[in-house]
């Protein structure tokens, strides 16, 4: 496998072996990027504190044990013992060949095919989306697409909120306004507008004496699994879907009606779990309601800290289905690893879910669940971004602005293209803008909405990796033109074709290293780098210029192999590249 890092960590752990014994068959070589060398072995200051020796004793012991002739050249010793390495031209060129023969472009298979289920997006019915939840529809795509690029196998879960309280509200307003009516065909375009003017007939009856109690009954009824209240109940979910699949798409998200499992998934097992839970002696009442006290969460005065599971008035509540959930994702849908894209504010709920769900046996040791926290969107004034009235921002709204002003970008950069064309590169730049400002941001961090950031043709932005992209292509158009092919092998010789080569070689580790972790971030800054290489060498390297025949067709092979890496790391983020820009 083309990757340099795992062919060094081979022959230095193999030296490992003739120099210091057996034992030491699995250590790690800690072999990093370096800006003295192209790779550091950083593995002697460690070693050295294991065998009780001098560090750089321990460098000059792998060193002469190490075999790396066909490689690198012979490394250097550094600093307390570091071992400068760098890499042979024509290894990098043998590697940068196997590369553009490879299908998976060094994407490693899988020792273990895990079954990962991936818990994301989860608006709410009768809700508007807000930014909030484009950040977890986004982000947890792209660990989707990571993953089942990675060969791993992947089941999409869309946890929406449609169950509970709100719903008595909206069903009397739907049927006040009417199920075919204009006002309920905003839930399938605004269905926070539908929501508000529920709300503000609720509100505007504090004695419930009215609509309110019609809507407290309601939920009653609903729950008790009334048909009518249910089938009305499933109309209103319906719309509310229309909705959401219609965002996915402008967002080009790969989720489906089949991912949907909302929390009303759930009803008939909650009252199991509580069950389960009480007969394994881990929940009990406390002031009416039904508690678990996970192990290692107090609150104040050091209290344990109670998960309702069934509230007094025989409720359930967002606990109880979220263990419901846990629960069906081992047992039925196999999970191996469980990601959770859900807002960093829901830390201790979801820690305490699954601490709940590992002491009930449901989360068993080698299931790993992972809280793959999203920080906050902001505004220009640094807080949780909102439209001037305070209610949060229209997803839908924001979009269309982003392709509006993407379409300002491409009118002035490419006037010459057709009406369509430009109306299709436009929305690729405005969606892939925001949804790479999203990605390329560490998921945990917050960061500021910023449109004219996140369109911009410099710097970290979708634009400026779909441009490399529509740069390489036009030169492959070109080349095509002119009668020229491409090389089978990419050529590596100048300073700036090892430099980008070296980049190229880095794709599958860092995308193997992305799945594990769900930090698409890296993948974005990764894709940055090599996008810059990419820009770097086409300056020093002229491509269609050239006037060596071989020369040319090599470089345009190694131009073509970055086209394809950018593409498919692009994909894996869920950002498209648009044939010309
Ligand atoms: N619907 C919730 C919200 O909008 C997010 C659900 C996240 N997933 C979960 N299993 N709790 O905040």
């Amino acid at each position: 496998m083309p990757a340099p890092e795992i062919a060094l960590t081979e022959r230095f752990q193999s030296a490992f072996v003739a120099a210091f014994g057996p034992e030491y068959a699995d250590a790690d070589p800690i072999i990093r990027p370096s800006q003295f060398a192209d790779f550091q072995c950083n593995a002697a200051m460690g070693l050295a504190k294991r065998l009780g020796r001098k560090p750089r004793d321990i460098a000059a012991e792998i060193l002469a044990a190490v075999d790396l002739e066909d490689v690198a050249e012979t490394p250097e010793i550094a600093g307390p013992g570091f071992l400068n390495i760098r890499l042979r031209t024509d290894w990098v060129a043998a590697q940068a060949a196997e590369l553009a023969e490879d299908e998976a472009l060094g994407v490693p298979v899988p020792e273990h095919v895990d079954t990962v289920v991936i818990d994301y997006s989860a608006p709410n019915v009768a809700k508007e989306m807000h930014v909030g939840h484009l950040r977890t529809t986004v982000v947890g795509d792209a660990i989707a697409r990571t993953l089942e690029k990675l060969g791993h196998t992947v089941v999409r879960q869309n946890h929406i909120g449609d169950w509970g309280t709100p719903f008595g509200m909206l069903i009397e307003h739907l049927l006040d306004v009417g199920e075919d009516s204009d006002e309920a065909g905003l839930l399938t375009t605004d269905p926070n507008a539908f929501y508000q003017a529920a709300r503000a007939k609720f509100d505007a009856d504090p004695e419930a004496t009215g609509f309110a109690a019609r809507a407290r009954a309601r939920v009653a009824t609903l729950q008790s699994g009334d048909a009518e209240s249910l089938r009305i109940w499933t109309d209103l979910v319906g719309m509310s879907k229309e909705y959401f699949h219609r965002i996915y798409d402008l967002l080009d998200v790969t989720l489906t009606d089949d991912d949907l499992a909302g929390e009303s998934t759930y009803n008939a097992d909650l009252e199991t779990v509580c069950a389960e839970l009480e007969a394994a002696g881990l929940a009990r009442i406390s002031d009416g309601a039904l508690c678990v006290f996970p192990q290692g969460f107090t609150g104040r005065d050091e209290q344990p800290l109670p998960l309702i599971v069934r509230k007094s008035d025989g409720g359930y509540g967002y606990a109880t289905t979220d263990l419901a959930a846990v629960r069906r994702r081992v047992r039925e849908l196999g999970a191996d690893r469980i990601a959770y894209v859900v807002g960093t504010s829901q830390e201790l709920h979801l820690s305490m879910v699954a601490e709940t769900a590992r002491e009930a046996g449901w989360l068993p040791e080698d299931v790993e669940a992972t809280h793959v926290k999203i920080g906050s969107v902001l505004g220009e004034d640094g807080k949780i971004l909102r439209t001037r009235s305070g209610a949060s921002l229209r997803l839908a709204a924001l979009l269309e602005e982003a392709v509006a002003k993407a379409r300002t970008v491409i009118d002035e950069l490419r006037p010459d293209l057709p009406e369509d064309e430009r109306a299709q590169i436009a929305r690729a730049i405005g969606i892939g803008g925001v949804k790479y400002a999203d990605l390329s941001t560490a998921h945990d961090s917050d960061y500021t909405f910023d449109l004219d950031r996140m369109l911009a043709l410099t710097g970290n932005t979708a634009p400026y990796l779909q441009y490399a992209v529509a740069r390489i292509r036009s030169i492959g158009r070109r080349a095509e033109a002119q009668g020229v092919t491409a090389a089978a092998v990419p050529l590596v010789e100048n300073a700036a074709e090892r430099a980008l080569a070296l980049q190229l070689l880095q794709y599958g580790p860092v995308l193997a290293q992305v799945g594990a972790a769900y930090e698409p971030h890296r993948l974005a800054a990764y894709l940055f780098s090599l996008a810059q290489a990419f820009t770097a060498f086409y300056d020093a390297s002229p491509i269609l210029k050239e006037s060596d025949e071989g020369v040319r067709a090599g470089r345009l092979a190694l131009a073509r192999l970055t086209e394809r890496v950018l593409v498919e790391g692009l994909d894996a983020l869920g950002v498209t590249a648009p044939q010309q820009m």
